[in-house]
């Protein structure tokens, strides 16, 4: 595990981008993993900076996401297709068709899981996963006492999830109660794992997922064990290690 320590939000930003440029300039059809939540946001708006400085090129670059939300139509704002589109996407020059994210539309969760699956092994596996850690530890939509060993799989999000995404929905009841998301053997077998983490309310939870045991109470905490490894996070994140 690399540990890369910024002085703030934007630091964070800037120096995640980084590493993605990096990768798409040295692999031009490299496959991403992409992330949704609030952290990433800036990261995203790094990458298009990098687009429309000429510096980057995305016409060959393939995506898969992390995670959607069951039930919600592709057009709602809060989808994580819609979110895709509108930080990243629609911004750079990547074909939509290389684009992916589970289909939180097909109400049959074995289908929409298992071709999820056939998807990210087609395109030969992840080559950078990027991620932002949940609150409760979780990674993607994987919640506390989920199984290390899942591929991608529907889960029923905890009290806790609902409560930090409700800010983005009219209400809590409006939040949906389930999704699909990648298991942590798909992001476990990404090539390189790149994570994002701000703000002293995620320091806890930081701590306890890198600097404590290894367990699926924590999620992300298996990322100890994967080869390559980066946490980017600022210093209020880093406040308590
Ligand atoms: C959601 C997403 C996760 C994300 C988490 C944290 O639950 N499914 O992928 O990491 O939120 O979000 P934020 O970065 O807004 O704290």
């Amino acid at each position: 595990m690399r540990i890369i320590k910024t002085k703030n939000y934007d630091d964070m930003s800037r120096k995640a981008a980084n590493i993605i440029a990096a990768q798409i300039i040295t692999k031009p059809d490299c496959v991403l993993g992409l992330a949704t939540g609030s952290t990433p946001i800036g990261t995203y708006k790094n990458l298009v900076e990098g687009y429309n400085n000429g510096d980057l090129d995305f016409s060959q670059v393939k995506s898969v996401n992390l995670d959607e939300y069951k039930g919600l139509p592709r057009e709602n704002e809060q989808s994580y297709f819609y979110f895709m589109h509108d930080n990243l996407f629609k911004h750079v020059n990547i074909d939509l068709n290389n684009t992916n994210l589970p289909d939180g539309m097909e109400p049959d969760s074995d289908k929409a899981c298992a071709e999820y699956d056939a998807v990210i092994a087609s395109m030969g596996g992840v080559d950078l996963q990027l991620l932002g850690l949940g609150h409760d530890g979780h990674i993607g939509f994987n919640e506390p006492n989920d199984e290390f060993d899942k591929e991608t799989h529907c889960v029923d999000l905890t009290e806790m999830t609902i409560e930090a995404n409700k800010r983005f929905f009219a209400s809590a009841d409006e939040v949906p109660r389930q999704a699909y998301t990648m298991g942590i053997a798909t992001i476990m077998r990404a090539k390189c794992v790149l994570m994002v983490v701000s703000g002293a309310d995620k320091a806890q939870i930081l701590k306890d997922a890198f600097f404590g045991p290894i367990t699926p109470k924590v999620p992300a905490s298996i990322l100890q064990l994967h080869p390559n490894f980066i946490l980017v996070a600022d210093e209020a994140a880093l406040s308590l290690v």
